[in-house]
C-alpha cells in the first residue's frame, strides 16, 4: 500500500463513519443478489425511492435469483413499472437465469452478463464480495477529477485514478465513503469544500467547477396521441412497438380528432418532454389486449400510461 494517501484514507474513512449513510439497506446485506438488485435499481433512480419502494417490494416477491429465474417476464416488468428503463428489468431477469445459484466472483466474468458495465460489475464486487477493486461512478468521478484535477478525462484514466487511490486496507468503505462525498460533499454545484475530508491535498479545490463541466443534455419535445376505449370495465391496451416501452403494455396509438380529445397532460422521460393527448375511440385498427381496469395497477405499464388513469371515464 501506498504510503503517500494514508492521511486521506484515514480522514475519509472517518468522515464516512460519522455522516456516511450506513443506513441504506443495500450496505448491510452479505447478500450479493441484493447488492447485485440495489445497483440496478440504483442507475437512474433516485436512492429514496429505491429503498422506501421498489427494493423492499422487489425483494418480498423475488427473496433469490432463482425466484426472480423462475418468474415470468411479465411479472418482473410489473414490479419494475414506474421505475423507467425496463430494459434494466429485462437484463437483471436474464441474468437470473443465466445464473440462477449464484453471481460469479469476478468483474472480468459479471461484465459478461446482460445489463452489467464496467461500474455495476465493480460495485458488486466491492460491495458485495468485499473485494479489492476501485469503483467510478458519476459521483465518484467527479471527487477524483477534482482531487487530481483531471480535465476531461477518458473513463480508462478515472479508473486509473481510482485504483491509485484505492485503499487497500478497507476498499468496501473506502469506496463508499467516495461515493457518498461526491453526493453529499463534492456536489455538481457550490461544492463544501470547507467540510470535506480530502480538502488539504485536493487539487482542484480552487477552482472546483473547472473540472466538471455539465454537458447540457439535449432534449426533444413530442405529441403523442392515444386511444382510450373501454368496454365492460376493460380497457384496450397493446404491447408496445417502440423499443423503450419493449414488453409493455401501453394505450393503443390513434390519429388526433379534436372533438374526442378528453384530457392532455405533460410526461418526461429519458430525454423525451412529451405532450400526450387521449382521444375517447369507438374503434381501433391496431391489434389490442383487453385489460380489467380493476387490474390495471398490477400490469406492467409505464408511468407515462398510468398518469392516463384519471382521465379514463367508466
Ligand atoms: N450504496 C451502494 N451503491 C450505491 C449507489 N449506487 N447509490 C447510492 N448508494 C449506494
Amino acid at each position: 500500500m501506498m504510503k503517500r494517501y494514508e492521511d486521506m484514507h484515514k480522514k475519509l474513512l472517518a468522515w464516512y463513519e460519522e455522516v456516511g449513510r450506513h443506513e441504506l439497506p443495500w450496505r448491510n446485506t452479505q447478500d450479493v443478489y441484493h447488492v447485485y438488485l440495489s445497483e440496478i435499481m440504483l442507475q437512474q433512480t433516485q436512492v429514496n425511492r429505491v429503498r422506501d419502494e421498489y427494493y423492499p417490494r422487489f425483494l418480498e416477491k423475488f427473496p433469490s435469483l432463482e425466484a426472480l429465474a423462475d418468474a415470468p417476464l411479465e411479472d418482473v416488468l410489473s414490479l419494475w413499472s414506474g421505475l423507467g428503463y425496463y430494459r434494466r428489468a429485462k437484463n437483471l431477469h436474464k441474468t437470473a437465469q443465466l445464473t440462477r445459484t449464484g453471481l460469479p466472483k469476478s468483474v472480468q466474468e459479471l461484465k459478461e452478463l446482460p445489463g452489467i458495465g464496467a461500474y455495476t460489475a465493480s460495485a458488486v464486487c466491492s460491495f458485495g464480495y468485499a473485494q479489492n477493486v476501485p469503483v467510478v461512478d458519476t459521483n465518484i468521478a467527479r471527487v477524483l477529477k477534482r482531487y487530481f484535477a483531471l480535465v476531461n478525462p477518458k473513463e480508462r484514466e478515472l479508473w486509473k485514478f481510482a485504483q491509485k487511490f484505492l485503499n487497500s486496507t478497507d476498499p468496501r468503505h473506502h469506496n463508499l465513503a467516495l461515493m457518498d462525498l461526491g453526493s453529499m460533499v463534492c456536489i455538481p454545484k457550490n461544492p463544501e469544500c470547507q467540510v470535506c475530508p480530502l480538502a488539504l491535498e485536493c487539487q482542484g479545490k480552487g477552482e472546483p467547477e473547472l473540472y466538471t463541466q455539465v454537458k447540457k443534455k439535449e432534449s426533444v419535445a413530442m405529441d403523442l396521441f392515444f386511444g382510450v376505449m373501454i368496454q365492460d370495465g376493460k380497457i384496450a391496451l397493446k404491447y408496445s412497438d417502440e423499443n423503450m416501452y419493449k414488453d409493455m403494455l401501453v394505450l393503443p396509438n390513434v390519429e388526433p380528432l379534436e372533438e374526442r380529445l378528453i384530457g392532455s397532460y405533460k410526461h418526461a422521460y429519458t430525454k423525451y418532454r412529451l405532450s400526450v393527448y387521449l382521444y375517447e375511440v369507438e374503434e381501433l385498427s391496431e391489434e389490442v389486449v383487453w385489460v380489467d381496469l380493476e387490474r390495471f395497477d398490477t400490469l406492467p405499464i409505464s408511468s407515462l400510461t398510468k398518469k392516463a388513469q384519471r382521465y379514463f371515464r367508466v
